[in-house]
């Protein structure tokens, strides 16, 4: 049995106060904290195996180089990839949608072509297919979200048309902690032949993941949240895309041949990671994906689940805590406002108390209009959290009422 009570002191982070107060860290969702392996293996690297990686012969660089290509195959194992080229290393999930968007509109997107997305998305999976819309004249659609913050599947149907050329959606919405359905809507775009982005960037540290059971096309994750290190996330594109899609950006280690009148590029995952890689970040999460198969997926799904439900029982008993979205299936995420107080003004009290949330959009803007209204709070739960740290939060939350007088 894993005793997830002692996972805090896995996480040097824990170890100091904030305002006198222990840290109460519920702000994963934004970017998750890292355990000591994952640090010690940044010092141990640096100070023992350092050299840039896929160039030079020399013995630290085959050393890490090997380390660099090793983590790829725990990767490509973590989620159930086919082959190890479809595993493309980025500098976080935002660069791994824009990689896609890109490479994939270059070829694919013409004027008058459309794209559907959801109105659950971040900004990181709108702006660059913006970015197409406007440079190939694209149109993009968006599913709609039912009262409870869900996106049924009939939705997709009623927008998708014979121009329908991606579309691209996110497993878990980062607001609402809506789980998607998101295998019916890769069957229903597969019958159609039409491929399918997923926006992983919320899911891969909280549920098990398998890209080919799910059958999608591409798939973003974001190494930061799967506490591992930051400027580093992962693009799975299924191998037809990864053999077919053109270079993202041009630069040294991605070519195949450069003579002055052309060039030929590398095959996949080299041809989309130009100039020097991210060493010691990819090299280190390969012990943040042993970090959580330690824990295991599955018992890391049901502790935070608990944590969750717990969470939103009492924020439910709490009259003026609105919460954001009533999905059906929901992770790790709890979004709300209490009327008469500005969300920014929740979070810079609840800090005093040492409680981290995250205040404002939250990246998702179209979800917030929607919604109508301007921000909310985000308490987001992490391997870390329990249920004294939701006691803490609640308790915080209700003095930051009398400071209103609410
Ligand atoms: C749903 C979603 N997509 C994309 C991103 C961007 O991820 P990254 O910080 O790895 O670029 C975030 C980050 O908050 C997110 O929550």
């Amino acid at each position: 049995m894993i005793d997830f009570n002692n996972i805090k002191n896995k996480f040097p982070i824990f170890k100091q106060k904030i305002k006198g107060k222990p840290l109460i860290y519920l702000d994963s969702a934004n970017s998750a904290q890292k355990p000591k392996i994952v640090i010690d293996e940044i010092s141990r690297f640096y100070e023992t195996e350092f050299s840039n990686v896929g160039r030079s012969v020399h013995t630290l660089a085959v050393k890490a180089t090997n380390k660099f290509e090793e983590t790829r195959d725990i990767v490509k194992s973590y989620i159930n990839a086919k082959h190890r080229e479809e595993i493309i290393f980025t500098k976080g999930a935002t660069d791994a949608i824009n990689l896609a968007a890109t490479a994939f509109g270059e070829k694919y997107i013409n004027e008058g072509d459309e794209i559907i997305l959801t109105e659950l998305e971040h900004h990181s999976n709108y702006v660059p297919w913006h970015y197409l819309r406007n440079k190939r004249g694209a149109i993009i659609k968006f599913a709609s979200i039912n009262e409870n913050g869900e996106i049924d599947v009939d939705e997709f149907k009623k927008i998708i048309t014979e121009k329908t050329k991606i579309i691209a959606f996110t497993h878990i919405s980062n607001v609402t902690g809506t789980i998607l359905p998101v295998k019916k809507i890769i069957d229903l775009a597969k019958s159609k032949n039409i491929p399918v982005l997923i926006d992983g960037t919320q899911s891969a540290q909280h549920i098990g993941l398998d890209v080919q059971d799910l059958g999608c096309d591409f798939y973003a994750i974001s190494c930061h949240k799967m506490y591992g290190p930051n400027g580093l996330g992962i693009l799975y594109a299924k191998k037809k895309w990864a053999d077919e899609l053109p270079p993202y950006q041009g630069g040294g280690g991605m070519i195949s041949e450069v003579k002055k009148d052309e060039i030929t590029y590398a095959d996949s995952p080299t041809k989309f990671e130009a100039g020097t890689m991210q060493t010691a970040e990819v090299v280190a999460f390969a012990k943040s994906i042993q970090f959580i198969q330690d824990l295991g997926i599955k018992n890391i799904e049901e502790h935070e689940s608990q944590v969750l439900e717990y969470g939103l029982e009492k924020l439910r008993k709490n009259n003026s805590v609105n919460i954001i979205g009533n999905p059906s299936k929901r992770a790790s995420i709890m979004s709300f406002t209490i009327k008469g107080i500005h969300p920014h003004d929740i979070a810079t009290i609840l800090d005093d108390d040492g409680v981290a949330i995250r205040a404002g959009h939250h990246c998702c803007q179209i979800l917030h209009d929607k919604l109508k209204i301007p921000a909310s709070a985000r308490a987001s739960i992490g391997v870390y959290n329990n249920k004294d740290d939701i006691d803490v939060l609640c308790e915080s939350i209700n003095k930051c009422k009398k400071v209103f007088n609410i």
